[in-house]
């Protein structure tokens, strides 16, 4: 069967957003915008997974998506959200724990370092995240995925899923009218750009984040222009001038996280960078990279603090999404149930 294209993809309301979510994930999701139909979430069923102050994450899912809309995502045009106003992720998600194997998820790599060696203590949602996040994307039958580099092991995972649903159940999908026994699509990552895994400032080797203790670390969406300027004025660097050619870059950790931090901010590739800056100290790349990050993310903490000053708009604002995501996810769930031999109610 040829599904239609759909993109869906989503964030958590831990911490506020930054660089990395931005660079790897939101500038994807604002150029799909302009060709697909496109399903954007804020994924709070995903944040309680680890415990989180009640106050922070009601006030986290709004600032999440303050800074969306900020970000450029048309609220209109894209359909914005947050999770758990839409049952059919938790609903899907329990079929999918009933498809998924355990072995599956005993290799997931995030879940092993998110539980740390006390791995008996983490909650039973924190393990069977992945089967909830299959459900998110496969709720609207979404086609395209657009993320960082960190969450293609899940992705993968969420094709198997599909695939061991349409194999487990084909009969019954063929019965529903689907002659080629496919429900479900493969979901396909959609993981581009010279921007795909950022980098700590502070260390070459890890991944910014929003759970590294250094806010240096990181430039955080909602910080303003001098604190950017200081981020980027003590990231960590080598004393070498930059190379001209990509591979100078190897073994150059935390050059080749800044070079690609430009290319993805200017809208060029590496190479274009490196053929501007080739043969220059970090003195004189460094202030012009911080001025482009303060030109492109100063003006999202900005409009983020504004549309965060009128939190009814912004609840209206996931009210509306959530009305359209239920009248997409709904009918795909009620689907489901019948499949799976479920009965439903006939309203
Ligand atoms: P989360 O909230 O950790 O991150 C949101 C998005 O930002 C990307 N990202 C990065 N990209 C490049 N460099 C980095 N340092 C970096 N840090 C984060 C992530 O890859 C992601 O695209 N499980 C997901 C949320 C989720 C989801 C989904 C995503 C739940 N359901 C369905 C897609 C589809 C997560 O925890 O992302």
């Amino acid at each position: 069967m040829k599904f239609k294209e759909r993109v869906f993809s989503g964030m958590q309301p831990t911490g506020s957003l930054h660089l990395g979510n931005y660079l790897g994930a939101m500038l994807k999701w604002i150029d799909l915008q302009k060709t697909h139909e496109c399903i954007y979430c804020v994924v709070d069923l995903h944040a309680i997974t680890v415990w989180q102050d009640p106050a922070e994450l009601r006030q986290a899912i709004r600032q999440v998506t303050a800074a969306y809309i900020a970000a450029g995502l048309d609220p209109k045009k894209s359909v914005l959200f947050n999770q758990s106003q839409v049952s059919a992720h938790a609903e899907l998600a329990w079929v999918f724990n009933c498809v998924a194997r355990l072995g599956w998820l005993n290799r997931m790599t995030q879940f092993k370092e998110k539980a740390g060696k006390d791995r008996e203590a983490a909650s039973v949602g924190l393990y069977a995240y992945p089967n909830l996040m299959a459900a998110d994307i496969l709720a609207y039958r979404a086609t395209h995925v657009p993320v960082g580099e960190d969450q293609k092991q899940h992705l993968e995972l969420s094709r198997d899923i599909a695939q061991k649903f349409n194999n487990d159940f084909s009969d019954a999908i063929r019965s529903a009218g689907y002659d080629d026994g496919e429900f479900f699509p493969l979901p396909e990552p959609v993981i581009v750009g010279p921007a795909t895994r950022v980098m700590s400032l502070r260390d070459g080797s890890r991944k910014m984040s929003k759970s590294e203790p250094s806010d240096l670390s990181r430039v955080n969406l909602t910080d303003d222009t001098d604190l950017i300027a200081k981020k980027i004025r003590k990231a960590k660097t080598d004393p070498e001038a930059l190379p001209s050619e990509i591979e100078g870059l190897s073994g150059r950790p935390e050059a080749e996280n800044l070079v690609g931090i430009y290319a993805a901010l200017s809208g060029t590739a590496k190479s274009d960078v490196l053929s501007e800056f080739g043969g220059r100290q970090f003195s004189e790349f460094k202030p012009a990279l911080a001025d482009l990050c303060v030109e492109r993310i100063g003006p999202i903490a900005d409009e983020t603090r504004r549309l965060m000053a009128d939190p009814a708009e912004i609840d209206r604002v996931l009210a509306d999404g959530a009305g359209r995501a239920h009248n997409i996810a709904d009918p795909i769930l009620g689907e489901v149930k019948d499949i799976v031999g479920l009965i439903r109610s006939a309203s």
